[in-house]
């Protein structure tokens, strides 16, 4: 398994582009399983959640196509022919992702059989909402030695209220939807960007929607969806990241290629912590360190509230905020695992229930520490990056699930940050769930 070796102590200082969204990219990419047709996808992460989605894709029997050495980053599925709408569990075990398929091949194929998901470790993560919507719209759904099985013959229009606010379960939803007979109206959705880009590309394939980013969504089933080209939004959490490595290490960094819009409520979280962000233009932010952090709570919400993928990463700067930060986990429970690992670099912060309170400034100092999930990791980076000494990051994989080449783009603005592979890591090691 690779680690980081991360020292500790240089301000970040230049520019840093941000990568394609992955979880625009992983809908997107299901969505081509709603047409015959050629869907061309640009802007696709280099990460490993995305090379599973391929792969899964693949196993189904879609022509999938990475642009070659000129275009890592477009990816083209064909979905002419899918002789096998299983979703295998040895492909998605580490990736929740996976339901994403469920909607799409119902609707294409009229049945799907997707192994039940697995990702972070953060939670329950039930995915009983997709189910309730899809027996709603006439599918039969049954669950067997650890799959979901769903049938239909046409799926139809129906009046969907979600119970909680879901991402994924809005796009699995929707992709369903578009191919429905009759209307679909869905309400209490999830407003995320993620959902406007996937409203976007299926618009593009010919489907009627309207409303997608609010939380009411209307739908007009059609017979058929063609191919299109789509060019998937820019990463918020790796930009938000990305800001949060420039405030934390006092540094002066340009976030470029990003969508400042959909920064907002992380950006005024920062504002309000001391931190300078000017911005600079629709797709570059510059922030700048504070003489002095100061304390500010967050409360994570669905968007456009702060989002729950940046808490960990926050919660890395709130260490340095001289004052008590209170910080509220409201989306997932049993979403502090980093909080254990920061407090063995010297924060102090104390956990009861959903809620986290951070007494700063701690110095840290440079231990060995292990990545428990995706944003956890992100976090233990960046308290790395100010931490006194040589820090020593275990499972880096989960990292890579979600965060393309992050130790060639820090160390491009001078952090001091190389990856090492474990020659003596046991074989298969590296396929643990993440
Ligand atoms: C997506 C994101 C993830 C992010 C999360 C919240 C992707 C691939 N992942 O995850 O990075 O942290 O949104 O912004 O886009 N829930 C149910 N039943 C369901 C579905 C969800 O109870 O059927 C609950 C969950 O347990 C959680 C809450 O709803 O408490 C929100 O989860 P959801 O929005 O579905 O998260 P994901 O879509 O899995």
């Amino acid at each position: 398994m690779d680690k980081f070796v991360i020292r500790g102590g240089n301000p970040l200082r230049g520019t840093i582009r941000v990568s394609g969204a992955k979880n625009s990219a992983l809908p997107c990419m299901a969505a081509a399983i709603l047409t015959e047709d050629e869907v061309t996808l640009e802007n696709i992460p280099q990460v490993r959640d995305i090379e599973t989605e391929r792969r899964l894709l693949a196993s189904m029997g879609a022509e999938v196509r990475q642009g070659g050495a000129d275009a890592p980053h477009t990816t083209t599925i064909r979905c002419q022919r899918l002789s096998d709408p299983v979703a295998k569990y040895e492909i998605v075990k580490t990736m929740r992702a996976s339901s994403l398929v469920l909607g799409p091949l119902i609707a294409r194929t009229g049945m799907a059989r997707v192994a039940m998901p697995g990702g972070c470790a953060i939670g329950g993560r039930p995915i009983d909402l997709h189910i309730k919507g899809l027996e709603k719209m006439g599918a039969v759904i049954t669950q067997q030695h650890g799959y979901l099985e769903a049938r239909a013959e046409r799926l139809k229009g129906a009046h969907l209220v979600f119970d909680k606010i879901t991402v994924t379960g809005t796009e699995d939803l929707l992709m369903a939807a578009v191919l429905a007979e009759d209307e679909t109206l869905m309400e209490n959705c999830a407003r995320e960007p993620e959902v406007v880009d996937l409203a976007a590309l299926l618009t593009a394939m010919g489907a009627k929607i309207e409303g997608g980013g609010t939380s009411t969504i209307r739908v007009e089933g059609v017979g058929r969806l063609h191919g299109a080209r789509h060019r998937i939004f820019p990463d918020r959490i790796e930009a938000g990241t990305f800001l949060i490595a420039g405030a934390i290490t006092g540094g002066d960094l340009i976030v470029a290629g990003c969508n400042a819009t959909h920064l907002s409520a992380v950006i005024a979280k920062l504002e309000e912590a001391g931190v300078r962000v000017d911005i600079l233009g629709p797709d570059t932010v510059r922030v700048r360190g504070a003489e002095r952090l100061r304390a500010a709570d967050i409360s994570t919400e669905e968007y456009p509230g702060f989002p729950t993928d940046m808490q960990a990463q926050y919660m890395a700067l709130a260490t340095q905020a001289e004052g008590v930060s209170v910080v509220e986990e409201n989306i997932f429970e049993n979403r502090f695992m980093h909080v254990q690992e920061l407090v063995r670099m010297g924060a102090n912060i104390k956990v009861e229930g959903r809620t986290a309170t951070v007494r700063g400034p701690a110095k840290l100092s440079a231990a060995a520490v292990m990545c428990s999930d995706l944003r956890a990791s992100a976090s233990l980076v960046l308290a790395a990056l100010v931490a006194d000494g040589e820090s020593i990051l275990d499972r880096v994989y989960h990292m890579d699930r979600g965060y393309e080449r992050i130790e060639e783009k820090l160390a491009g603005v001078g952090a001091e940050i190389r990856r090492m592979g474990n020659i003596f890591a046991p074989k298969g090691e590296e396929s643990e769930a993440g």
